[in-house]
């Protein structure tokens, strides 16, 4: 079968930036130069105006042509030995062939920040592509485990001390996989597991803001004010540390469940703020990082995510 001609450089065709609502923007405009109103105050519209003024051939009543823009530029994203679009997402998960083709001619699929909207365009799985502006991974190499860790479990993969690890529990999958963050030993809960660098890097980093939810029982009874002292910021040894939220879940007497939100990622920070505050957290569990839910997987067990929420993390670390 002879491939489907590439757009190389043709204007208003798939892969040549008319997106979405006319703007051919991904997130963020990735990949695309602006050539909208930004260039509309002492730039050329204004010179030719007042050119055209100066001349004294146009008649202040007379309607002008709107200025002709140079097409914006045009990012080729077809790669001719790669595989077609429509089958790459279909593979990984989005819908059925039929389904995707109909994204595509919609123009919800996005690659490399250009929309396309014409079927038979090929790519390779490196390449970046967003449905509905959300990150799909189409790279089948990359995998993406949420695991209980369970208490007492050492976060590591392979464990210097000889102590009970992660990598006890993921010994039969292939793949190199890494921890996303650490928990403590006798922390329970929600760890991300991945082979995806730069992911596992932004989901720990606090620059994007990627929050980690946890379930603490402390001693009560809990002051009224004692979220909005969270909040405000408590001073640490190794400096000030805050939460993004705080709630009581639940009291009863002489103890509390709480729900602590913070994006912060330091060694013990959420045992650390309880204790400041006065209330030792007497046990804890991380129960969501950004859109990923601990949910129904018991202490031990994984999951892999599925290809929506592989989406939602990719928006949440801003990829
Ligand atoms: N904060 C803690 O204090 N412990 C953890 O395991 C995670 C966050």
């Amino acid at each position: 079968m002879t491939p489907p001609a590439p757009r190389r450089g043709r204007p208003g065709t798939a892969g040549s930036g008319q997106g979405r609502g006319g703007s051919g923007q991904g997130r963020g405009g990735r990949g695309q130069g602006r050539d909208d109103g930004s260039r509309g105050t002492g730039g050329r519209p204004g010179r030719a105006r007042s050119e055209r003024g100066g001349s004294g051939t146009t008649k202040p009543s007379q309607p002008t042509k709107a200025p002709q823009w140079p097409s914006r530029p045009t990012i080729d994203v077809h790669d001719p030995d790669g595989v077609r679009l429509q089958k790459l997402l279909a593979a990984a998960g989005v819908g059925s062939r039929r389904v995707c083709e109909q994204l595509i001619v919609d123009g919800r699929v996005e690659v490399d920040g250009q929309v396309v909207r014409e079927l038979g365009v090929r790519i390779n799985a490196g390449q970046v592509v967003h449905v509905d502006g959300v990150r799909v991974q189409l790279d089948e190499s990359r995998v993406y485990l949420a695991f209980n860790k369970p208490l007492g479990v050492v976060t590591s993969m392979n464990d210097e001390l000889g102590r009970i690890d992660i990598g006890d529990f993921v010994a039969n999958r292939k793949e190199r996989l890494f921890h996303v963050g650490r928990l403590d030993a006798d922390t329970e809960g929600l760890l991300i597991l991945t082979n995806d660098g730069e992911l596992a890097h932004r989901l720990q980093h606090p620059r994007y803001g990627v929050l980690k939810t946890y379930l603490a029982q402390i001693p009560g009874p809990v002051p009224r004010d004692l979220g909005k002292r969270l909040r405000a910021g408590v001073e640490l040894d190794d400096g000030p540390a805050s939460v993004d939220s705080f709630r009581v879940v639940d009291s009863q007497p002489g103890k509390a469940l709480v729900e602590v939100i913070l994006h912060e990622g330091r060694k013990h920070i959420v045992r650390r703020l309880l204790a400041e505050v006065g209330h030792p957290v007497l046990s804890l569990v991380r129960t969501h990082v950004g859109p990923i839910r601990l949910g129904e997987t018991k202490p031990g067990k994984w999951r892999a995510l599925t290809s929506a929420e592989v989406g939602e993390l990719y928006k949440a670390a801003d990829l």
